[in-house]
Parts: structure tokens; C-alpha cells; sequence
């Protein structure tokens, strides 16, 4: 039996359909990236999965049982880190996880001895004291991820979690999410940094419009693309564009390399960027 289940979920806001009969199943342990352009529907299908909102049709269920707003069973086992901040500013960050940690009626003994495992595993303990907005950005998404974790949840929500995170910091939280992934946590996450879903997530689906247009895991996907890419410069109507092609083998990208012969070109192998650039550019007009 799979743990979430999104049964012919449609959501419209007035007339406008923003997420169109949508069906998929996610597994326990599963990582899933939601990818797809602005607007596509990842942050609706999210809050519709978290009962922030209510399908106009369609039923989702979470281990077996309906959600809805006022699932607290299921609310209680779930970690949301939005799109947008749910921080309060004028808190400094240890008060910001004991609010949170208040919400689920955990008592002070607990809380005392989880916040200070959150802020270690998230690097903010020496800024514990700090309102949040004397914060960076960084910091404040990763205090977002701890704040989601105090509930010790199984199933974790990322609505685009490393967004405006640096390098650094997106390699040490990507840590903390292989963590996740290898104690078998579920997880949902949304990402425009397609190569964090590469790394991170054992399946993918491509949303446009609403609709989901692909559903595997990045290495079917881009064994479907072809595994082998030549990226090289191509003369069209007087201007230098970069071209990609695709194929099953290196030996058949070599095979192609003479009839390119004339311009630089690179022979590497296919990333999910290039799957995700491909199926989006022909379907996003
Ligand atoms: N409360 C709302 N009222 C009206 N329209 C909405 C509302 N929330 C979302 N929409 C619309 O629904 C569509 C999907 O929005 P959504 O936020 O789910 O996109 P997204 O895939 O998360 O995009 P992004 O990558 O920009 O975060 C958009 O056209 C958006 O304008
Ligand atoms: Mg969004």
C-alpha cells in the first residue's frame, strides 16, 4: 500500500484551473521532486498534500486515511518547510523552535533536548540568540528546516527548501536530507535547482500546467533521453547557438562527433537538466 495517494485531484481558484486532475502514488521512504516552470502547480499540490488547502475534486490520502485540514493524527507526523517564511522575525531562533515545539504539545524536558540536536544538525547554534531578522537568508531557511523537523516527522514536505542558500550551506542541508533519505523518511520536495533533484531524489515528476507529464526516476529519464549528450556550437542564420544531441551510447556520440567536425563540441553524459530543458521547452510555449 503506498503512503500518499492523490486520487483525480483537481484544484481551481475561481475559474482558473491550477492543478488539473492529477494522479500519483508515493511510496514510504520515497525521495520525490515535484519539478516544473513558475506557476506549474508544485506549491498548490503541496499545500492540497498538508491540508493547507481543499481539492475542488479528488481525494487525497495520507497512510490510508483522508486529509483534510483537521487531521491532526496525520498533522502530527508531517514537516512542512513553505515556500515562503513562517518565521516569526521578531522571535530570536531558539524561541522560534519552542513556539513550534509548544504547537505540538511537546513538553519542556523534550524540547530542550531536541532544540539543541536541531541547532547543532543545523549549524545555527551560536546564533540562538538572534532575532530572525538580523539573520541572512541562508539561515533563515535553515532554521526553517529545523523548525519543520521538531515533531520528529516521517513524512517532510520542501517547497523549494535550498532556495537563495549558497553553496555551502546547500551541500551541508543536502547532507541533512541524504540523512533523511537513508533513515527512511518520506520526502516531497519542489526544486528550480534541477541538479539537487538529481542527487537527492529517487523519483521525479515533471509538472506543466497542472498536469503531471512524467512520473520516473531520474535514470530511466534519462535513459530515455539518451545517455550520452554532444553539446556543440551550430551556425543558425548567422547567429552561434549551442545545440544538443542525444544518444543511447558513447559510441554512438562518437559516431556522430564527424559530422560536427567543423565546431567545438563536448561529449559528456545526460543530466536531468538536460531530460527537464528538453521535455519543458517543448511543452512550455
Ligand atoms: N490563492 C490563489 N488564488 C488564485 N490563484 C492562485 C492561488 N494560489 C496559486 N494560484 C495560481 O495557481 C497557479 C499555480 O501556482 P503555484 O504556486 O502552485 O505554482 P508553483 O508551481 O509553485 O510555481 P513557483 O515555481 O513559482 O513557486 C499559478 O498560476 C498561481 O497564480
Ligand atoms: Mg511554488
Amino acid at each position: 500500500m503506498d503512503l500518499i495517494e492523490i486520487v483525480n485531484v483537481t484544484k481551481k481558484f475561481d475559474n482558473f484551473t491550477a492543478v488539473n486532475n492529477v494522479n500519483l502514488k508515493i511510496k514510504k521512504g520515497e525521495f520525490l521532486g515535484l519539478l516544473g516552470p513558475n506557476g506549474a502547480g508544485k506549491t498548490t499540490i503541496i499545500k492540497m498534500l498538508t491540508g493547507l488547502l481543499k481539492p475542488t475534486e479528488g481525494e487525497i490520502y495520507i497512510d490510508g486515511r483522508k486529509m483534510s485540514r483537521n487531521n491532526v493524527e496525520i498533522k502530527k507526523r508531517i514537516g512542512i518547510v513553505p515556500q515562503y517564511t513562517n518565521l516569526d522575525k521578531e522571535l530570536t531562533v531558539y524561541e522560534n523552535l519552542v513556539f513550534a515545539a509548544k504547537l505540538f504539545r511537546i513538553n519542556k524536558k523534550q524540547y530542550s533536548i531536541k532544540i539543541k540536536e536541531l541547532l547543532e544538525f543545523m549549524e545555527l547554534e551560536e546564533y540562538k540568540n538572534r532575532q530572525v531578522f538580523k539573520l541572512s537568508g541562508g539561515m533563515q531557511r535553515r532554521l526553517m528546516i529545523a523548525k519543520a523537523l521538531i515533531n520528529e516527522p516521517d513524512i517532510i514536505f520542501l517547497d523549494e527548501p535550498t532556495n537563495g542558500v549558497d553553496l555551502n550551506g546547500r551541500r551541508r542541508i543536502w547532507d541533512i536530507f541524504k540523512v533523511m533519505k537513508t533513515v527512511g523518511k518520506t520526502v516531497i520536495m519542489t526544486t528550480h535547482y534541477i541538479e539537487e533533484a538529481d542527487y537527492l531524489c529517487s523519483m521525479v515528476c515533471l509538472i506543466n500546467e497542472g498536469k503531471i507529464f512524467k512520473n520516473d526516476t531520474p535514470d530511466n529519464l534519462k535513459r530515455e533521453q539518451g545517455r550520452y549528450t554532444i553539446e556543440y556550437f551550430d551556425n543558425q542564420n548567422g547567429q552561434m547557438v549551442t545545440k544538443y544531441r542525444h544518444f543511447k551510447s558513447k559510441e554512438e556520440a562518437l559516431n556522430h562527433v564527424p559530422k560536427i567536425k567543423n565546431f567545438h563540441y563536448t561529449v559528456r553524459e545526460t543530466t536531468l537538466e538536460d531530460v527537464f530543458y528538453n521535455l519543458t521547452s517543448r511543452k512550455v510555449v
